[in-house]
């Protein structure tokens, strides 16, 4: 534990010595947590409990950016935890959404083989955290919804 923490010392040192403004900002930046669980439905669903969408590839997109994807578990619900960012967080919301890109039939075979669902995001505000002078955030879907 001594030792880990004195590593990490220097390695701090070594680079805000080598690469100061860059590299504290990013030490420093904030930090994401995005978790939810994806409908295996068309209609909005903002509370979800079922159904639920297994095995679903989650993007989370900015722009035309892709940040982060992962994938839903068996219960529909996926994680993703966005590394220290410069990004500021009104403008993770303002500018990012989660895309569904597996179809829909594939949980339930009367649904669409084609089209998204997306929701954009929304953060928790009671789980805000000070943090090395950045942020955690807990953030979750505001409403998943059917793009053709
Ligand atoms: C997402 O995270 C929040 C805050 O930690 C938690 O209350 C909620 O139950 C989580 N939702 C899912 C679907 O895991
Ligand atoms: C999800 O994927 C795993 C591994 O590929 C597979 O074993 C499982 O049957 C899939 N579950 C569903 C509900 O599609
Ligand atoms: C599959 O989708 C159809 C059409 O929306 C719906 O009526 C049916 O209940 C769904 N099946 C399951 C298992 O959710």
């Amino acid at each position: 534990m001594a030792s880990t923490t004195s590593c990490l010392l220097l390695v701090l040192a070594t680079v805000a010595v080598l690469a100061p403004g860059a590299a504290v900002a990013q030490l420093l930046g904030n930090i994401f947590s995005i978790n939810g669980t994806i409908p295996c439905r068309m209609d909005p669903a903002t509370l979800v409990t079922s159904p639920v969408f297994p095995n679903a590839t989650v993007l989370l997109q900015c722009g035309t950016d892709v940040l982060a994807s992962t994938t839903s578990n068996r219960d529909g619900v996926f994680n993703i935890l966005l590394n220290p960012t410069a990004m500021v967080l009104s403008t993770l919301l303002s500018s990012c959404k989660l895309v569904v890109t597996t179809p829909l039939s594939l949980c339930n075979a009367s649904l669409p083989s084609s089209g998204i669902l997306q929701s954009t995001l929304n953060a928790l505000p009671s789980n805000l955290f000070s943090l090395l002078g950045g942020v955690l955030v807990n953030i979750v879907p505001t409403n998943f919804a059917y793009r053709p």
